[in-house]
């Protein structure tokens, strides 16, 4: 490595929404249109690696060992420039990601890639970001990396301000609070129809139920936190639900329609529900891709693993806890 270049290496986990954020109230700065809350996952990790190197000509992407996409990397490049802007380094930076889950799928690879490359890169740069600071730069790259940077139930705000000073996550209970316990059944390993960010977008535009989708957030966001905060999981449960079918009923309102499911995904939440007829506290969540993540409890997530083992359509499954902040690594993590 070049003696001159600078380098650091980070840590960050996906989350998974149990209230959905969907809709921006500005693009640009990605201001998120509503809030939301979120469980960090342990069992899905990014570890970037940013190394600012004066003997590169443009900013590099490498993902799982291969070269990102030219889109991907315009991405990253925006992303390194806002960091290149507050902390004065001239330098373009190789940027290399490794995820341990499939990338594009709906498993949110932005939350916890973004998340890592923020802590990475700024600390890389010479720049040392507070946690709220840090959650608010990570919102420029996604603003479901903002809640990537803490461990446990975490909140995306939605500020006021047209500045975006308010708008970034905070930490409402650490992963130690309450062993919630997920299953992510994948049923598609291919990379998603329509990105979340442009999928949003038009729904803002052309869904008649959009306003609706807004206003009616703060009573969601409401009753989720205290349900986290009663630690009552049927609530839980049945908000989070209520929010991942609201949100693809957005989905499927705007036009051209975007269906994120396959049959499999169908079949999935039938099986949920008819597994919590029969007594077994599970819930279903879904984001902008085909996989079921299951919310439940230890007693139960090994009986639900072998049931839906043998499910014709689940590819793989994962298990996972809930999961901790961000943090630097060595480098040869
Ligand atoms: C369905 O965070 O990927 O996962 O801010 O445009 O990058 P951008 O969107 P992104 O959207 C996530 C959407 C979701 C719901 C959620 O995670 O809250």
């Amino acid at each position: 490595m070049n003696p001159q270049s600078k380098t650091a290496k980070a840590v960050a986990c996906a989350n998974i929404a149990l209230i959905k954020y969907w809709g921006k109230r500005d693009i640009a700065l990605n201001l998120p249109a509503v809030g939301s809350i979120s469980l960090t996952l342990e069992a899905l990790k990014t570890k970037t690696r940013a190394t600012f190197d004066p003997n590169l000509d443009k900013d590099y992407l490498i993902i799982n060992d291969q070269q990102g996409s030219e889109s991907q990397r315009k991405r990253i490049e925006k992303f390194l420039d806002i960091i290149r802007e507050k902390s004065g380094i001239r330098l373009f930076a190789e940027v290399k990601s490794d995820n341990n889950f499939p990338t594009g799928a709906g498993l949110a690879s932005s939350a916890s890639a973004f998340a890592a490359l923020s802590l990475a890169a700024t600390h890389a740069s010479g720049l040392e970001l507070n946690k709220k600071d840090l959650s608010g730069l990570s919102r420029r790259g996604s603003g479901s990396a903002t809640r990537s940077i803490y461990g446990g139930f975490v909140e995306m705000k939605k500020g006021k301000d047209a500045s975006g000073k308010e708008d970034f996550a905070i930490q409402l209970a650490s992963q130690d609070y309450w062993d919630l316990r997920l299953l992510i059944l994948i049923t598609s390993k291919d990379e998603k129809k329509m990105g979340s960010t442009k999928a949003m977008n038009l729904t803002a535009k052309t869904s008649p139920y959009y306003q609706e989708w807004v206003k009616s957030s703060g009573k969601d966001l409401d009753e989720m936190r205290k349900a986290i905060r009663e630690k009552d999981f049927e609530k839980l449960g049945d908000l989070a639900e209520y929010s991942a079918m609201k949100m693809h009923a957005l989905t499927l309102s705007s036009r051209p329609p975007v269906l994120y499911w396959n049959s499999t995904t169908l079949e999935l939440i039938e099986q949920v529900r008819a597994l919590r007829n029969n007594g077994i506290p599970a819930y279903f969540t879904i984001d902008a891709g085909p996989q079921v993540k299951v919310i439940s409890l230890p007693d139960h997530i090994n009986t639900l693993k072998s049931h839906f083992e043998s499910f014709p359509g689940v590819e793989n499954i994962m298990e996972s806890k809930l999961g901790p902040d961000v943090e630097l690594i060595g480098d040869d993590n």
